[in-house]
């Protein structure tokens, strides 16, 4: 039997690799997806090799584009943030591995998949949830779950023991833990526990501390299609190409660090540090755009889907009817999100200083108040504020008399 492990290459997954070897004496195909996360790939090629994985066997693919044109601008159109501020970098990741492993399972014959988050945390549930969607009778194999590997000595142990390279950096205490793509970098854990103690410096490893930022703000325009962002300064780019460019334009001015205690799904809080530079202008652009081309009741709506629709992201359900019916909606909303939107950089801070659309249904004729040439009849506004006054008069009256109103 064989068994498609999500692997990055580094000591957690390296150790998994041989310990799926041993205690299910399962070949490992391997598989590691670049999302951008700018690490050199090769090396988990030859460390792959080394554990004795077969060459083709070892999976390397470059999903940049797919991640950021059918799961990140997806989710970018539903203005989506969870608990309000977490732009969800790692949670949409997820399903695309997930999917990835899935199709390589059935290509090489694999019964099982396996994966290196922990029992404790939202990544496990992600993985699982969306492996079962895409293969109902698929094996999941979830090592944090199962082995007595519990603390970070013992995993260096073993890997010592296995001749697994471990990387200088891990020899000690690692400070923390990170994940990172195209979308963002986030940090948990070890010297981030304290919610009361300030994250360190040494931690952020994608924008410059604000406070360090250049003194001249710096002016950026995005242009939108459909929803979707698809020029930056006038420049057409790819998706990926796209938010790789915000990203520059953010570490340098030091835009989306996130210091935030958040609720995992499976019931604890946790304390994270995030830095999403380019989804941070992405996200206020995108509103700005919607801001001059939805209607009311559609915007509207849309705000009140929006943190159901974060939930079901951060919580897994990618693959789920329910997150299919609000895309669909939120899609539909956005055929005429069209334009472009002006934003000036300055020290950690992204402010909106200009809209344009050829879809505006903002009336500089109507909202005037110079002379609008009967373009409004403010006339009208008597009727219509005594109407939606009616019954305030009625319930003003009742409790003012006590009498019959
Ligand atoms: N708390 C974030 C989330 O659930 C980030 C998880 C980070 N994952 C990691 N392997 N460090 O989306
Ligand atoms: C993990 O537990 O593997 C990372 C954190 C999370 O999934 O929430």
């Amino acid at each position: 039997n064989r068994v498609v492990l999500a692997y990055s290459g580094g000591l957690d997954t390296s150790v998994i690799l041989k310990w799926l070897q041993q205690n299910y004496g399962c070949e490992v195909v391997t598989f590691t997806a670049d999302l951008g996360q700018g690490e050199e790939l090769e090396p988990a090629r030859a460390k792959a090799e080394l554990m004795g994985v077969r060459p083709e066997h070892i999976f390397i693919d470059d999903l940049r584009e797919e991640f950021v044109r059918d799961f990140v601008f997806p989710m970018m159109r539903a203005n989506a943030l969870y608990e309000g501020l977490y732009l969800l970098g790692t949670s949409i990741a997820r399903p695309l591995i997930a999917k990835r492993q899935i199709e390589i399972a059935r290509q090489v014959g694999a019964d099982a998949v396996s994966h290196g988050a922990t029992g404790k945390g939202n990544d496990q549930v992600r993985f699982e949830l969306g492996y079962y969607a895409l293969q109902p009778d698929i094996r999941v194999i979830a090592p944090w779950r199962e082995w007595d590997l519990t603390s970070r000595s013992k995993l260096i142990e073993f890997a010592e023991a296995h001749q697994i390279p471990i990387p200088r950096d891990k020899r000690g205490e690692a400070p923390f833990s990170t994940d990172a793509n195209l979308l963002h970098t986030s940090s948990e854990g070890l010297v981030l526990e304290d919610p009361w103690a300030e994250v360190p410096d040494y931690v952020f490893s994608r924008t410059v501390n604000p406070e360090d930022a250049p003194d001249q703000p710096q002016l950026v325009t995005v242009a939108f299609e459909r929803g979707d962002a698809v020029a930056v300064d006038g420049e057409a780019l790819s998706p990926a190409a796209l938010l790789a460019r915000l990203n520059d334009l953010g570490r340098a001015h030091g835009i989306g660090r996130l210091d935030l205690v958040e609720n995992r799904f499976v019931g604890m809080k946790s304390r994270g540090m995030y830095e999403t530079p380019g989804g941070t202008i992405l996200h206020a652009a995108h509103r700005a755009i919607e801001q001059l081309t939805l209607d009311r009741g559609a915007a509207h709506l849309k705000d009140e889907l929006a943190p159901r629709y974060a939930e079901l992201i951060y919580n897994g359900f990618w693959y789920s009817p329910e997150r299919e019916m609000l895309q669909a909606a939120i899609d539909h909303s956005q055929e005429k999100v069209d334009g472009e939107v002006r934003l000036k950089l300055y020290k950690g801070g992204v402010h909106v200083v200009g809209r344009r659309s050829a879809n505006s249904l903002y009336s500089e004729k109507v909202v005037t108040f110079e002379d609008d040439a009967g373009a409004y009849d403010q006339r009208d506004a008597a009727g219509f504020i005594k109407l939606n006054a009616l019954r305030l008069r009625l319930l003003g009256r009742r409790d003012a008399s006590g009498d019959e109103p």
